[in-house]
């Protein structure tokens, strides 16, 4: 099948799960619950540590109570059922292709998280338009009673990943490590953020440090220069440092908090957890059909990994 035809099915399958035909109108708002948390997990560089983060920060919430809904925009082998050795036996082109709804292709890991398997499905998420954007945004939010918190791993660099879930997620969290490059890259990445929606809560955790002072540091250094330079300010979410059990997590296939509860990376993602919990969800309510209009301008703006 060539990509156009590809396209043209996939455009179709979206209006039939809408239930609508096309129209040029504006999109409708989008109603997310109050108290429901959605938060987009993104960096400029790959293989910082989004996916670790979402699957450890997933699972203390869900120690502290919260139902969370892991949403998976990994192609490939970031893939997060593959990571934890699950089967995903539906995937989001059977939901496009109208032969099941979002809900059959949710994965449960056990303990109150579960995974929406998007996958390379998302990777064309940004070739779709803004009317078929929202179409897969409605069936998302046809979840919501059932989780109390979105967590998005956008994929690194997935710039229009982040802006398509902007309706949804206001709260952005932006994995950064002291390497040179990631902070290089997620400069770029929230240069190109805040010169188009000043409405984002924005958080940033380092990754990987060596102590708790690399990161007070690093986070200094970058609030400073992105304040001076860019106007934009952030939260710390916190720091969370290099632990060696946590690449044994990933070899176990499993949590490093489930599997290691008292690794001192464990420890990073309890406190950021708490932090979460003890704070207001940013934009709950109706989000304006506008933020996900305005994506359209992002399309082509996929920042290279
Ligand atoms: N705090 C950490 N300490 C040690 N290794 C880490 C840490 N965070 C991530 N890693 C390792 O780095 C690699 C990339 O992490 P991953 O979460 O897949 O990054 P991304 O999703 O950003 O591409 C993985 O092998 C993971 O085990
Ligand atoms: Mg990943």
């Amino acid at each position: 099948m060539t990509m156009s035809c590809l396209a043209t099915d996939q455009a179709e399958s979206l209006r039939k799960l809408a239930g609508r035909a096309k129209t040029t109108e504006a999109p409708e708002q989008f109603q997310v619950r109050e108290g429901l948390r959605v938060i987009s997990v993104t960096s400029g560089k790959g293989g910082v540590g989004k996916t670790s983060v979402v699957v450890n920060l997933a699972a203390s919430l869900a120690a502290s109570g919260q139902r969370v809904l892991i949403v998976d925009c990994n192609p490939g082998i970031g893939d997060i059922c593959l990571r934890l050795g699950k089967d995903a036996p539906f995937r989001m082109g059977q939901v496009l292709a109208g032969d099941i709804t979002l809900r059959d292709t949710v994965v449960e890991l056990g303990g109150g998280v579960s995974v929406l398997p998007a996958g390379m499905e998302m990777q064309q998420y940004s070739a779709l338009s803004p009317w078929e954007r929202s179409a897969l945004l409605k069936a998302m939010l046809r979840l919501q009673n059932d989780f109390d918190c979105f967590l998005i791993d956008t994929g690194s660099g997935m710039a229009a990943n982040l802006t398509g879930f902007a309706a949804l997620a206001r709260e952005i969290m932006l994995v950064v490590t002291p390497e040179p490059t990631s902070i290089t890259d997620a400069y770029a990445l929230i240069k190109m953020l805040s010169g188009r929606d000043s409405s984002f809560r924005f958080r940033l955790l380092i990754n990987m440090c060596r102590d708790n002072q690399e990161g007070e540091t690093l986070f200094s250094k970058l609030a400073a220069i992105t304040g001076r330079f860019l106007q934009v300010e952030f939260d710390h979410a916190g720091t969370i440092l290099h632990d060696e059990l946590l690449v044994e997590s990933v070899r176990r296939r499993g949590a490093l908090c489930r599997l290691f509860p008292d690794a001192k990376a464990s420890a990073g993602f309890k406190k950021l957890a708490h932090k979460i919990n003890a704070e207001r969800p940013a934009g709950a309510g109706a989000m304006p059909a506008a933020s996900v209009a305005s994506s359209t301008m992002w399309r082509n703006h996929e920042l290279s990994s």
